[in-house]
């Protein structure tokens, strides 16, 4: 019980509370209702094991995020076919389940509010009628209704009992709220596969879980597969831009936080979620076109040549030639190819202005000034937020588009912004350093004609 040393007294009490509880119950079931010698036990003993492979998943599959897993439709399928008691008592083996250094404490509560969870719908499942036991073909409409109720109690009740335990261990920041409508419906759906295990187990015993579980499975599996593949994206974009910024010291940091506040601006215009990824993805990569710039004329001091300015202005062209050949960027190359263009058509690399601009573009163009002006460069230092965002502003109409500058504002108001910490200058020769930056809007590079 180690692991319940240096909990807050709240979340000790709460533990205790769900796992007393669930022994109660349990209790209550062998010594008082009597119920528990009807069992029939050899449904039971399967059906346990099937809930403790689900239970297993996440690290059989080696699907971490899936705290969660196909074991609903197991306990649910319980609660048809053993009742409240032998939901409870199948809930609770996901104390064995095969997770390999979880701690006794968490294990316990796990099996408790399994059981907790199975008991409580089992009963939501008789009041409404349902009949425990093998259900007959016959019989099985008239499962569907009681199913449901047990169902909608399982889901929400399971779903709280865990949220709280985080919000009571200082874990709040991991409780999806803000996903939860569609938890409840993937959940809800995953519970519904426990009805065809029940209606399934009265024609081919034991084996229907198999054969409904399989392709729950490989669904799964998919699942795991799919994210792996996201993580390994994200690690060639965190590549690509970790080269852009060993070319200068000063930008450390840089195509992360522009990836950020482009981020938080197309939350706040209500992009959906497959562009907002892609719009992270561009805002890493907006500069990656620098690793097509000299290095000189990225660390030259004093004013630039024609030449050299046009070296710089390139760099979204050749930004766009280094990542064309990774297709999941996708929308990302608009962002990239366009985020120096302005609204009055003065920018580069193509002079568009207004809606010719992509919204891409028009949003990264935004992040990227408010994090150059708001990090310290060799030339000057930091500038705080408030004097940026009246710069962002200064520049509405001209430089960026209005809308953009609104909805960063209004997010950062509402969620706050935490600028890069102060660079400690590195001391000469020790770190590569330019002297200018193209993304400041308030210090234009300057240029001089060579003739
Ligand atoms: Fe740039």
């Amino acid at each position: 019980m180690a692991a319940l040393r240096g909990l807050p007294w709240f979340a000790k009490v709460y533990l205790v509370a769900v796992i007393g509880a669930a022994f109660a119950l349990l209790g209550y079931s062998v010594a008082v209702s009597g119920r528990l010698e009807q069992l029939d036990w050899s449904n039971l003993l399967v059906l346990a094991l099937l809930f403790l492979v689900c239970e297993s998943v996440p690290t059989l599959l080696n699907v971490k995020q899936a705290a969660v897993s196909v074991s609903f439709s197991a306990a649910l399928a319980a609660v048809v076919l053993v009742g409240p008691e032998g939901a409870a008592l199948v809930g609770m083996t996901a104390v064995f389940s095969v997770r390999p250094g979880l701690p006794l404490v968490k294990r316990l509560f796990n099996g408790a509010q399994f059981a907790v969870c199975g008991y409580v719908a089992g009963k939501v499942y008789e009041w409404l009628g349902g009949g425990v036991g093998l259900p007959t073909i016959a019989g099985f409409d008239d499962l569907i209704v009681p199913f449901t109720g047990a169902a909608a109690v399982f889901v929400p009740l399971n779903f709280i009992l865990i949220a709280l335990v985080l919000v009571l261990t200082g874990q709040a920041d991991q409780v999806p709220l803000r996903g939860v409508a569609q938890f409840m419906v993937s959940y809800l759906g995953y519970a519904t596969f426990g009805l065809l295990i029940a209606g399934l187990w009265a024609t081919v015993s034991s084996i229907s879980a198999v054969l409904v579980l399989l392709p729950l499975f490989v669904a799964r599996w998919a699942f795991g597969q799919y994210n792996a593949q996201q993580r390994s994206y994200d690690a060639t974009i965190a590549a690509l831009c970790q080269a852009v910024e060993t070319k200068d010291y000063y930008t450390r940091g840089h195509c992360t936080r522009v990836s950020l506040a482009s981020g938080m601006i197309a939350h706040e215009i209500g992009m959906g979620s497959e562009r907002l990824r892609a719009i992270r993805y561009a805002g890493m990569l907006h500069d990656v076109g620098k690793l097509g710039v000299p290095t000189k004329v990225l660390q030259k001091d004093g004013p630039l040549t024609e030449e050299e300015f046009a070296a710089i202005q390139l760099h979204p062209m050749r930004g766009l030639e280094i990542v064309r050949g990774i297709d999941f960027l996708d929308e990302a190359f608009a962002g990239i190819m366009h985020h120096h263009e302005r609204q009055d058509g003065k920018g580069y690399p193509m002079g568009l202005a207004g809606d010719e601009i992509p919204e891409f573009a028009r949003i990264i163009a935004v992040a990227d000034a408010f994090d150059s002006m708001t990090s310290d460069r060799s030339y000057r230092g930091a500038r705080p937020v408030e004097v940026a965002m009246a710069e962002l502003r200064k520049g509405a109409g001209t430089q960026f588009d209005p809308v953009m500058v609104v909805a960063f504002i209004k997010a950062v108001d509402r969620d706050g912004w935490e600028p890069p910490r102060k660079v400690i200058t590195p001391p000469a020769g020790a770190a590569e350093t330019t002297t200018k930056d193209h993304d400041d809007p308030t210090m234009p590079i300057q240029v001089v004609s060579e003739r």
